[in-house]
């Protein structure tokens, strides 16, 4: 609708803005848009971009069923804990040749890998496997024990229950 020279304009009718104009704000968006995002992207960049790793020291209660000789591997854990008249210990289930997790079995272990074998002690009775398994640090306390993945001992340690 044009509005005649010298004409009041309602405010119902607005004046028409200037190609320009729209393209200024456009271009004013634009660049608001762009630093939000710039922004949000700054405080995202402090977080670390991997998971923490669970700890490797770890508690748990030995079934009161588990018979001396007998494996317990607490459920995600690569740690078979045995007990028996001498105490309490740890054998670390990841096997010496290339890291597979080994299963525990009344026997010994087995690698299911390439087929390594130890004896219940952890020694190697067949390769590829190039040592023994590592035995872990074991401490008792309140009727549950502590386990720490990150600390081998000699072969042979146990701890008193
Ligand atoms: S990883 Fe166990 S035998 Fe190779």
């Amino acid at each position: 609708m044009t509005v005649k020279p010298g004409a009041t304009r309602s405010r119902l009718d607005p004046e028409p803005m200037p190609r320009r104009d729209v393209l200024g704000l456009l271009s004013l968006w634009s660049m608001a848009t762009a630093l939000l995002f710039a922004t949000v992207g700054m405080f995202r960049l402090p977080k670390a971009a991997v998971l923490a790793s669970p700890s490797k020291k770890f508690r748990v209660a030995l079934p009161d069923t588990l018979a001396a000789g007998e494996p317990f591997v607490p459920p995600g854990r690569a740690v078979a804990i045995y007990r028996d008249p001498e105490g309490v210990y740890a054998i670390s289930t990841i096997c010496t040749h290339l890291g597979c997790i080994v299963h525990a079995t009344t026997q010994g272990f087995e690698c299911p890998c390439h087929g390594s074998g130890f004896t219940a002690s952890g020694e190697v009775t067949r390769g590829p496997a190039p040592r023994a398994l590592d035995w872990l640090q074991v401490s008792t306390s309140g009727g549950l024990v502590t386990v720490d993945e990150g600390v081998t001992v000699p072969s042979g340690t146990r701890v008193p229950v």
